[in-house]
């Protein structure tokens, strides 16, 4: 099938790309492992049928996956609008939350990779959507909780008071709804940022 090349999107270790083809818009995701590659479609199985909004995939070979294209901004892009406008979208996050605790339910797997990139959300009809889940362990939902609460507040700039607000009531969310002790949540999470940094120092 004929195949143009729209765009190549951001990615550290693999390479996406979206394509236009015949039969429609499509993203490429090509894995570096095949180890990736059979995680990640062994949790797209997990969720088929499911009520969780994710990509649907069209065909899967030799380490790559073709997606359908989802709507919407990458979280990353959300949060500086906010930053921007200095008004938190509540809203937003009590989906993302809502998303990684469904995540949780439905394969009986954490996604421990949770960058805000690895989430997009829709304005035009308020969903939200997750990819990429070649890391997922078999963990309790601390760790993603904890984590995704340290992204939020070390993008730049770090630890503003707005990043602080949305960081505080997303970790608050994840201990109502998992029954976590907040206090431990609270601590984990500030583990999880300083790792973050490090990690970030060490690449540069
Ligand atoms: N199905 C999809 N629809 C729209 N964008 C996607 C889709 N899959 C991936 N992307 C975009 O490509 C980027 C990289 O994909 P991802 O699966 O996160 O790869 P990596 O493992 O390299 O991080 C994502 O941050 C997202 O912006
Ligand atoms: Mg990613």
């Amino acid at each position: 099938m004929a195949e143009k090349m729209l765009g190549k999107y951001k990615s550290r270790r693999n390479s996406a790309r979206l394509v236009q083809t015949d039969a429609g818009r499509f993203v490429i995701k090509t894995f570096a492992q095949e180890e990736s590659f059979q995680k990640e479609l062994q949790i797209y199985r997990l969720l088929q049928d499911k009520e969780l909004p994710c990509a649907g995939v069209i065909a899967a070979d030799d380490k790559t996956l073709v997606l359908t294209e989802l709507p919407g901004r990458n979280l990353v892009e959300c949060l500086q609008q906010q930053e921007k406008t200095g008004v938190p979208a509540w809203e937003v996050w009590e989906k993302l939350v809502a998303w990684l605790v469904a995540f949780h339910r439905h394969t009986g797997f954490v996604m421990t990779d949770v960058n805000l990139r690895n989430f997009l959300f829709d304005d035009k009809t308020k969903m939200l959507y997750g990819l990429d889940f070649e890391e997922c362990g078999t963990c309790n939902m601390m760790l993603p909780a904890a984590r995704v609460a340290a992204f939020i507040r070390t993008y730049k700039p770090e630890n503003t008071v707005l990043k602080q607000e949305i960081s505080q009531y997303v970790l608050e969310l994840f201990a109502r709804s998992c029954e976590m002790e907040a206090e431990s949540l609270f601590l984990e999470s500030a583990r999880q940022e300083a790792e973050i940094l490090a990690r970030r120092k060490n690449r540069i």
